[in-house]
This record gives C-alpha cells, sequence and structure tokens, in this order.
C-alpha cells in the first residue's frame, strides 16, 4: 500500500500550473469511482489526489463536498469527467477489440490510469504524452501502489509545443500500424498553432485504420463564461483559474482539417452522453460547457 504521506513535485510537475489540473480531473474520477451510480471506475484516482500537497484536502467522495451534487464543482463539473472518462473508455476498448487496433497514443495523459484499469489485450502498447514532472509524480504514486499496467505501457515525457513525434517515435512508436489517439482535457491549453500542428502530426503518423478522440471547445470567446458557476467555483474552492490557463486564441476547426485529409469525423456534445447513459451533466443557463465536444474520427482513406 501507498506510503500516504503527500509528495510535492513543483510547479513543473502536478502542484501548480497546468499540472494541478491533472489533479482536478483525478478528483473528479475518485469522486466518480465512489458514486452509488458510477460510470467509470478508477481506484487510483484518490490516491493521486491524497499523494499530492495541492490536493491532499480535497474531496475524493461526494459526501465529503459541501453542498454534493449541488457543489457546481464536486457535483456538475466532476460529474462531468466522469462521463467523459466512461465515453472515452469505451472509445478505446471499442478500438482495441472491435477495430483490433494494438498501439495507443494518450495525449497529456497527466494521471489518466487507463492503462492500469482497462482490460487491454495483453499485445497491446501504450504511450503516455505528458511534461517529465507529471510523469515522475505519477510514477512515484504508482509505483507505491504495486501498480502493474495490463499491456505494455511507456511514458513519454515531452511538451507537446514542441517536437513531440521525435520523442515518440524515439520510444518506439510505429506509425506504420494503425494507432488509437486520445487526446482529453488538452486542446484548451495549447496555443492555436500548437493545436494545428499536434492535428497534423496524428495525421501524419496514423497508418489506416487509425482511430482518434479529442476534447475542444467551440466558443468564441471562452471569457464570455468567466463569471459561470462552474468556473467561479472552481476558482474560489481551488484557487484554479481554468480561464488563466486555457489558451484563449480562436480555435482551429480540426475536424474539418481532419475531414480535408481523408478522416471520417462525429462530433458529439456531452449531452448525448447523459442520454445515453441516462445520468451526467445537463444545459444550463451561463454554461461553461456549453462549447464542449468530443470528437471522434476514423482515418478510413490513404495515409
Ligand atoms: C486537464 S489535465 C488532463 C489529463 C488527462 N488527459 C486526463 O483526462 O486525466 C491536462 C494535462 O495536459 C498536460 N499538458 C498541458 N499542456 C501540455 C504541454 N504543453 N505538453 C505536455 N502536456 C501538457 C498537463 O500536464 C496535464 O497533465
Amino acid at each position: 500500500m501507498a506510503d500516504t504521506a503527500p509528495l510535492s513535485t513543483g510547479t513543473d510537475g502536478v502542484e501548480g500550473g497546468v499540472g494541478l489540473t491533472a489533479l482536478l480531473v483525478a478528483a473528479a474520477r475518485a469522486i466518480e469511482t465512489h458514486r452509488p451510480d458510477s460510470l467509470a471506475q478508477d481506484v487510483y484516482a484518490e490516491h493521486f489526489v491524497l499523494g499530492a500537497q495541492a490536493s491532499a484536502h480535497w474531496p475524493v467522495r461526494l459526501e465529503q463536498a459541501p453542498g454534493g451534487d449541488t457543489n457546481p464543482l464536486w457535483g456538475r463539473f466532476a460529474r462531468y469527467f466522469g462521463l467523459r472518462t466512461r465515453v472515452l473508455d469505451d472509445f478505446l476498448l471499442r478500438s482495441v477489440r472491435a477495430a483490433g487496433i494494438r498501439q495507443a497514443v494518450l495525449l497529456g495523459a497527466g494521471l489518466d490510469a487507463r492503462a492500469f484499469r482497462l482490460d487491454w489485450p495483453c499485445d497491446c502498447v501504450i504511450f503516455e504524452i505528458d511534461r517529465d514532472g507529471v510523469l515522475a509524480y505519477k510514477h512515484q504514486v504508482l509505483d507505491a501502489l504495486s501498480a502493474e499496467p495490463g499491456a505494455v505501457r511507456v511514458p513519454v515525457g515531452v511538451d507537446l509545443r514542441a517536437d513531440w513525434a521525435g520523442a515518440l517515435t524515439a520510444a518506439g512508436f510505429d506509425p506504420a500500424t494503425p494507432t488509437v489517439w486520445l487526446v482529453e482535457g488538452l486542446l484548451f491549453y495549447l496555443p492555436r498553432a500548437a493545436e494545428t500542428a499536434l492535428i497534423d502530426t496524428v495525421d501524419r503518423l496514423s497508418a489506416p485504420g487509425s482511430a482518434l478522440a479529442y476534447e475542444v471547445k467551440l466558443e468564441k470567446d471562452l471569457t464570455a463564461y468567466r463569471d459561470s458557476p462552474l468556473y467561479t467555483s472552481t476558482r474560489r474552492q481551488l484557487g484554479i483559474d481554468l480561464l488563466g490557463l486555457f489558451s484563449l486564441e480562436p480555435r482551429p476547426d480540426s475536424a474539418a482539417r481532419l475531414t480535408g485529409r481523408g478522416w471520417t469525423a462525429s462530433v458529439h456534445t456531452p449531452f448525448d452522453f447523459t442520454h445515453r447513459h441516462g445520468r451526467g451533466p445537463l444545459p444550463e443557463e451561463n454554461d461553461a460547457l456549453a462549447g464542449n465536444r468530443w470528437v471522434f474520427a476514423d482515418r478510413t482513406g490513404p495515409a
């Protein structure tokens, strides 16, 4: 069992800046795990939260959050992350089971423990890209738990604003084999040019039969939601100003870019999946989630 003393990894890791958002998602997954109507199970999530100084006092169960389900952060926003986790778990498992893909890349993997908690075919290789400090913290926690991945797991510490394709290839990634790519909770933090470069790189490295899921925000002006319950409660309860971390540049139309290069793409609101699963967030007034879209794309055409 883990040594539960909080670990400090500095602002390059999870203790500050954008790395802190990885802890936010982990806390949401911990809460989702303990819900009686849970959509996704992540037994590692609460260890990430309780092991870091910045989050050791955060709730990991809904009953620890003031107001429970009515708390905009730990109720509705956490449920959003729980639903997203479930939908993207299903996407990955469908890709390896039904489509037979054997190579996965998690971009901005953060504290995503899918390599450890999903039932992967054992001949899968899973690459996890994030910054060194975030991956170092992840490894400290998982090592302390003696966690074992269910497939071959290859962490790649690199900044996604730099030439990450070289680091991925050097780590053993094979562009000739179909890949399932996951870009969950990442693109909002990247400048417009970095998103376009990332999509182009995914396209270039994707053999026919590859699949991609990513999340975007469609709003032209994210700051219009500065006073929304969701952003306000995240600022007040955690001191995290998400709008201060997001890139506020106009976003590129990455789905159209992929379609122009031989991919088929389908674009969904999170609320589509709330209806599909019978639980999850619903639209509300002044809703910071209104522009969120989950995009699923397949490379059907030639690479
Ligand atoms: C909100 S977290 C999401 C983590 C994970 N995908 C999940 O859903 O649990 C965003 C992650 O993106 C990573 N990230 C943001 N900008 C990055 C960059 N330029 N290079 C590498 N990773 C980055 C952060 O370190 C963080 O782990």
